[in-house]
């Protein structure tokens, strides 16, 4: 007989194995296919992504290829322009990638070498996501959309397209290790979520959609945006104690602290804290770091008076550098589920390969 196991978070519980990446939460550490991620921030983008797909190290010949693939196929056709047109201009961006993604077309006779069919299918949708999220912010601004450029690399074409002008090598590089700390984190509900829904064997775009949209919420990917914006209000470092405790006090969550997984710090914080320490060094910008700075410490004291310990994770420091390089807050996430959905792409992948349907049993508490 079936021992029946009954949690409604399951937390701790091993639903499955994966190759991807580890998420070491005693140790905070993280690698994905073996290597930590230390050693993967300061590589070329789409290597590590060959990486996170396939689980070997790509020669030169595949990263042209990827590269190549992934920048010819991130123009947006006329009727996808056309789809986005149609939606709402307040939609929030992540809104609006789960209607756009299911529809995005995905026909190509381009392949690159040793990739599934799905593989591709994958790789099409997200060489299609700069292109939606930078048309939006364009078209919030009254802009028409900027076309992608093909001869620039991954996010020198993002940013050349979302901020209407080219960026400087320091902050594509920027970008390049905010989005490498963000591909992927193993049973993340957002991953989870694109698994249950491989599990009945609905097509990778769906698997897609489901994970984006599980990543907007804001105990998960949108704390980002959360947590800037509470950074925001609170309006100076000077203000932070006083915050915490009410919030606290009124079991309110601090936005961007804390990790199911990670007991000690998260070390993706780790690598963005001083990242965005040299970017926030005046201004507005520097307000905002240390009044992030002053929450984080306001935090640990408040907890520590009851035994506990809570750390900064991902979200909480990636706002101010997302900032610097003039990002809205309301777009964060959605550059958040850029990086992410190759790691989701991967998952998909693995998990078709020895699918099982994902079909968890209530306990009935009715009359
Ligand atoms: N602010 C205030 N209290 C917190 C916070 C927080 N950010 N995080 C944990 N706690 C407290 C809880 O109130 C709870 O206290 P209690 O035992 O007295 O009830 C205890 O710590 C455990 O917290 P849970 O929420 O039960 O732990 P869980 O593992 O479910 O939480 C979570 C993890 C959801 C991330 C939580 O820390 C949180 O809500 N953080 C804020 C939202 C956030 O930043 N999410 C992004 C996570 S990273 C990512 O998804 C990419």
């Amino acid at each position: 007989m079936t021992k029946t196991v009954y949690s409604t978070d399951l937390a701790g519980i091993q639903v499955g194995d994966t190759r991807i990446s580890n998420v070491d939460g005693e140790n905070g550490a993280l690698s994905y296919r073996g290597v930590a991620i230390e050693h993967l921030i300061d590589r070329p983008f789409l290597q590590v992504v060959w990486l996170l797909l396939t689980g070997s190290e790509p020669d030169v010949s595949q990263e042209t290829e990827l590269q190549t693939f992934i920048s010819t196929h991130s123009c947006l056709g006329k009727q996808e322009l056309s789809i986005l047109n149609q939606l709402p201009c307040t939609l929030h961006p992540m809104l609006m990638l789960q209607s756009l993604v299911p529809a995005l077309e995905l026909s190509t006779d381009t392949r690159i070498t040793g990739l599934s069919e799905n593989a591709h299918r994958g790789l099409l949708i997200a060489s299609k996501i700069p292109s939606l999220i930078a048309a939006k912010h364009q078209m919030e601004l009254g802009n028409d959309p900027i076309k992608s450029n093909v001869h620039l690399s991954y996010h020198e074409n993002f940013l050349t397209m979302f901020n209407g002008r080219a960026p400087t090598a320091s902050d594509v590089r920027v970008l390049d290790v905010t989005q490498i700390l963000q591909l992927e984190h193993s049973f993340n509900a957002s991953t989870f979520a694109g698994r249950v829904c491989a599990s009945t064997l609905a097509p990778i775009q769906s698997s897609l959609t489901a994970s984006i949209a599980t990543l907007s919420g804001t105990l998960h990917g949108g704390a980002d945006q959360a947590a800037l914006e509470m950074a925001q209000a609170i309006d100076g470092p000077d203000n932070a104690t006083e915050f915490v405790a009410k919030c606290l006090q009124s079991k309110q969550k601090i936005m961007g602290m804390g990790h199911r997984e990670y007991k000690v710090v998260d070390p993706r914080a780790t690598v963005l804290k001083p990242l965005a320490q040299s970017l926030c060094s005046e201004g507005e910008a520097k307000q905002l770091f240390d009044t992030l700075v002053a929450v984080e410490a306001a935090c640990q004291s408040e907890f520590a008076k009851s035994g506990k310990q809570i750390w900064a994770n991902v979200e909480f420091y990636k706002g101010a550098v997302f900032y610097r390089l003039g990002v809205p807050t309301h777009y964060f996430t959605s550059l958040f589920a850029m990086a992410r959905v190759f790691g989701y792409v991967a998952h998909f992948l693995e998990f078709s390969e020895n699918s099982k349907l994902i079909r968890p049993s209530a306990r009935y508490t009715g009359g």
